[in-house]
């Protein structure tokens, strides 16, 4: 059975405890939460880690302990990805809830996160470190970059990209042909009607850039 550790000790890292265990094949060997300081606490019957290094104590051969980001922000998960692989641990395959369907076209990277409910149709590909939360729907010919985060119901048609870093709202959407740009967020329920520059904080139907 091979080891994991989750990067992270907030909700999203929690419910992350829960993906992993659905699937099971996994030992999960606690939480890193990121205090300077602290003890090793318990958290849902798991270690909890005040931080890598107290985690590599416990486990002076971790080279071959996976890891998976526990967070939702887009630039927290890439932190936590630079820290961890330069400890030498090592990305985790796909996490994906036993219950999504993955057609044999759909291209998936290292430390994705598909919840349950999520569901995609075909030749799809997304990128390192990127999360589809409960219930989000992906449309034929999306392309998705790294370190992206879907909240719950998100809903992205056919030939869509999203660029690396981006963060969509609960139950927001986004149109086909539609672009989203670099480190953009679009707000809960809004609609992307047409493509979304980089950095930019979109709300509302149709989608504008916040005031
Ligand atoms: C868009 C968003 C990122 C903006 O956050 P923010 O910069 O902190 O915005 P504020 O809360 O200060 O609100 C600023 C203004 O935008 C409006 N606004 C905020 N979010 C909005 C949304 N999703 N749709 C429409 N208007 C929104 C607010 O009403 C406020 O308007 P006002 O200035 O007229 O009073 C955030 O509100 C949001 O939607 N985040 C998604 C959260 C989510 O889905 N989390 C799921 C976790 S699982």
């Amino acid at each position: 059975m091979k080891s994991i550790v989750i990067l992270g000790a907030g909700g999203f890292a929690r419910e992350l405890m829960w993906l992993i265990e659905s699937i099971g094949n996994w030992k999960i060997l606690g939480f890193i939460r990121s205090e300077s300081q602290g003890e090793i606490t318990e958290l849902h019957g798991y270690r909890n880690y005040p931080t890598i290094g107290f985690f590599t104590k416990d486990y002076p051969n971790y080279a071959d302990i996976y890891f998976c980001l526990g967070a939702g922000s887009p630039k927290v998960k890439e932190s936590m990805d630079y820290e961890a692989r330069a400890y030498g641990l090592v990305p985790c395959p796909a996490l994906v809830h036993p219950d999504v369907k993955l057609h044999p076209s759909i291209q998936l990277s290292e430390n994705v996160v598909l919840c349950e409910g999520a569901s995609l149709t075909v030749d799809i590909t997304i990128g390192y470190g990127t999360m589809l939360n409960l219930h989000c729907t992906v449309g034929h010919d999306t392309k998705i970059g790294d370190f992206c985060t879907f909240s719950p119901g998100v809903h992205l048609s056919g030939n869509v990209v999203v660029e690396n870093n981006v963060e969509c709202g609960t139950n927001s959407s986004v149109l086909p042909y539609c672009t989203l740009g670099v480190g953009c967020v679009l707000g809960a329920g809004a609609v992307a009607v047409k493509s979304i520059p980089a950095g930019v904080v979109a709300v509302g139907i149709p989608a504008k850039q916040k005031g």
